[in-house]
């Protein structure tokens, strides 16, 4: 199966994301991930990239989608996908229409998280990950139970993005709602499009999420 995950920064893609893989054995594949990924290991693609995420713009189509394309064609993604972050702009959506048409998939469902812009300053400013498993954690919604270890794997390190701070997530909101909104209205004349309440707790949207990719897959 492949699902897209849309929704504005903080909306909770890659939190929801993490546990449809645990769940359903799918593969998170999140274009930001692969991305910081390419920076840190000084890549091409990642020089070119780094400047653009720090100021919460949008990396060029070219080098995303070079990305991805690369990513959909290791083995594991056959057991099913969970885009986090992809498709971002109309190019990228269309693009992934031409690849699943290459490979002979289609899209199960596009899921819309939809929150308030108001609250994502405040998800995406107290957010932190584990360094050694990348589990996902936040000041005030989401401590490890112990306090200093992560709850997967017992990790002590954990670490902050870069570009989470109040002045890129005022880009990063705005580049989401000029860029890839309009995905919202492109999936649903697809008939792919589920809308989803995101505003509640992180557990309640997990069983919502969980009851729609049962129903879509
Ligand atoms: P990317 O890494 O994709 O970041 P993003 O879209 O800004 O999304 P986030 O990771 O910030 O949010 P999320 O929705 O995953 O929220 P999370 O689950 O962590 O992209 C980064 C950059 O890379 C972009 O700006 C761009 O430059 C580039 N890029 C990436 N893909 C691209 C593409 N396709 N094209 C071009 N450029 C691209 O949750 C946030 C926090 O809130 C966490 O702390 C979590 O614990 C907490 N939380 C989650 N859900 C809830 C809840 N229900 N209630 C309370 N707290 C919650
Ligand atoms: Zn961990």
């Amino acid at each position: 199966p492949v699902l897209i995950l849309l929704g504005p920064p903080g909306a909770g893609k890659g939190t929801q994301a993490r546990m449809l893989e645990e769940r359903f054995g799918f593969v998170q594949l999140s274009t930001g991930d692969l991305l910081r990924a390419a920076v840190a290991a000084g890549t091409d693609a990642g020089r070119r990239a780094k400047a653009v995420m720090e100021a919460g713009e949008l990396v060029s189509d070219e080098i995303v989608i070079a990305i991805l394309r690369d990513r959909m064609a290791q083995s594991d993604c056959a057991q099913g996908v969970i885009l986090d972050g992809f498709p971002r702009t109309a190019v990228q959506a269309e693009a992934l229409d031409t690849l699943l048409q290459e490979t002979g998939q289609k899209i199960d469902a596009a899921i819309s998280l939809e929150v308030e812009d108001a609250a994502m300053v405040t998800r995406i400013s107290g957010r932190f990950t584990c360094g050694g498993c990348g589990e996902g954690y936040h000041d005030s919604f989401k401590q490890p139970q112990a306090m200093g270890t992560c709850d997967k794997c017992g990790g002590t390190e954990f670490k902050r993005r870069a570009d989470d701070n109040a002045e890129t997530v005022a880009s990063r909101l705005e580049a989401y709602h000029a860029q890839t909104a309009p995905l919202i209205a492109y999936y649903k004349a697809q008939g792919a499009l589920i809308g989803i309440n995101a505003m509640g707790e992180i557990d309640d949207i997990a069983r919502k999420m969980t009851a729609i990719v049962k129903t879509a897959t």
